[in-house]
């Protein structure tokens, strides 16, 4: 509410950062991960003195430098542009949060990308001793660019003690900071070794080929062993809400009780399972008969547990960017009484600003819905306003508001999806107000079909 916002039409733009962040985080799991494999494949060869695994190598560090220093550093960027753009206020908030974090983080990025050139470029230059130091060193920096950002990433799911002294290092050391450490290192690991499985599929050689293929299936192996005991411990971390919307889920999204998160769930173990089984019998226990096109296959596999698991954590937190401290829309959950006494129009910087350019009801009303609700709805896109008003007249949706204005999940059972709604009475009106412009084909559908508008709001819509 203090800053410009970008609206983005039609996909909105939480999906701008969304599509920019799963691709980024394949990348930079791979750079991680892809370290260590490095590190330790380099080691190997080393004490084999085995030239054919150095050739290996070679070949596999080309793709590797130039996918995580071009594609990351892209796209790392990329979603502190979106973020920026899209939800400011909450962005501000963890920056100044942890801008030492956030400084430190920087430092070790810059570190990888030096080391991950001076490796690249000092094959057959520099002694093996040196290159393989040169690896590790690479390993360490990129491990700790994740044990930093893992630190601000659970901070948002589990604040802990921080919401009682705001103390940066008990931000960062949360309650789900070393299970979800855990699980990321084992994802890590996993994909490095499907990264590395595409290209020793390649060799030409059969019985180097076979024996790089079954080094690699084994990299698949501790995420299948460790990854459910890490699994559990972080879901005994996280707030028991968090739990409830996975397994009682939200009705109005036309699934019942069987919500999305539990689907999500539910796909991402079986297609861990799928590439538990394949790993086994297909590179581990057959690496001779392992092609190109399997290779990929896992891949595909691979990437779509990490992106169904990586928005199943981004769901948990919903409706906050910082759990039970700041929601989505960039409100500090402790702000909403001020705002609803005051109006919300009369406290935020950049929203007052426009507010005094609005000439109309309508023009304050679009106003609080591009600052409240633009964070996860659109008008006639994703999550539509249009659809989920449904043929709510301008007095339903007015009855609807005012349940979102309440704080006790008793009386507001949205609570746990949406942010309290922070505006006035006069506010609540203009909204109404604009909502109702949204939908005014599906009311006149409504009408010609006979169908009563559901100006009656209940607590059997969201369960
Ligand atoms: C943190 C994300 C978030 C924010 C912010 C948010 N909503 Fe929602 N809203 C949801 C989700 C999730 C649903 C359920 C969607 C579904 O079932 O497909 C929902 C559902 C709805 C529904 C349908 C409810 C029903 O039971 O029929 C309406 C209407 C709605 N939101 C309006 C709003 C308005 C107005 C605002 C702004 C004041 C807002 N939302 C802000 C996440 C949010």
């Amino acid at each position: 509410m203090n800053y410009p916002l970008w609206v983005v039409p039609h996909i909105g733009g939480t999906w701008v950062i969304g599509i920019i962040s799963i691709i980024h985080v394949f990348i930079s799991h791979f750079a991680v991960g892809g370290g260590i494999f490095l590190a330790f494949a380099e080691e190997l060869a080393y004490k084999k003195n085995d030239d054919r695994i150095y050739d290996f190598l070679k070949q596999h560090s080309r793709f590797f430098v130039l996918l995580t220093t071009v594609a990351g550093a892209i796209t790392g960027v990329g979603i502190w542009f979106s973020v920026s753009l899209v939800s400011p206020d909450g962005l501000a908030s963890l920056i100044q949060s942890f801008t030492l974090a956030w400084a430190e983080e920087y430092l070790f990025f810059v570190a990888e990308l030096a080391t991950a050139f001076a490796y690249y470029y000092t094959w057959d230059r520099i002694s093996k001793t040196e290159h393989l130091f040169l690896a590790r060193l690479y390993m360490i920096f990129s491990i700790f660019t994740l044990v930093i950002i893992n630190g601000i990433l659970t901070f948002m799911l589990t604040p802990g003690k921080w919401m009682v002294n705001h103390y940066w290092l008990d931000g960062v050391f949360n309650p789900t900071y070393f299970p979800s450490l855990g699980i990321r290192i084992l994802i890590m690991l996993a994909i490095a070794g499907m990264y590395a499985l595409v290209t020793s599929s390649r060799i030409k050689e059969p019985r180097f080929r076979a024996f790089m293929v079954r080094y690699c299936a084994k990299w698949l192996l501790p995420v299948f062993i460790l990854g459910p005991i890490f699994m559990v411990w972080f879901l005994t971390q996280i707030p028991q809400a968090s739990i409830d919307t996975i397994f009682t889920g939200i009705q109005t999204s036309g699934v019942g009780n069987f919500s999305v998160l539990a689907r999500a769930l539910y796909l991402s173990m079986v297609l861990s399972g799928t590439i538990l089984l394949f790993a086994y019998f297909g590179p581990y226990l057959n690496p001779k008969a392992f092609t190109f096109r399997i290779a990929i296959m896992f891949m595909v596999c691979g990437l779509a547990v990490t992106g169904t698991t990586e928005w199943m954590r981004e769901m948990l937190r919903k409706p906050y960017v910082i759990y039970g401290y700041l929601y989505s829309n960039g409100i500090h959950k402790d702000d909403v009484q001020t705002i609803s006494s005051q109006g919300f129009l009369n406290k935020g910087k950049w929203a007052s600003a426009l507010a005094q350019h609005a000439n109309s009801e309508e023009e304050r009303g679009e106003l609080i819905f591009r600052y409240q609700c633009l964070a996860c709805h659109t008008a006639d896109g994703y999550r539509s306003m249009k659809k989920l008003l449904g043929a709510r007249d301008e007095e339903a949706i007015e009855n609807f508001l005012q349940i979102l204005r309440k704080t006790d999940p008793k009386s507001n059972n949205y609570t746990g999806i949406m942010p309290t709604l922070a505006v006035n009475d006069a506010e609540l009106k203009s909204l109404a107000k604009y909502l109702s412009t949204i939908n005014v084909e599906e009311r006149h559908h409504a009408e010609q079909v006979g169908a009563k508008p559901d100006v009656k709001e209940n607590a059997s819509t969201v369960q």
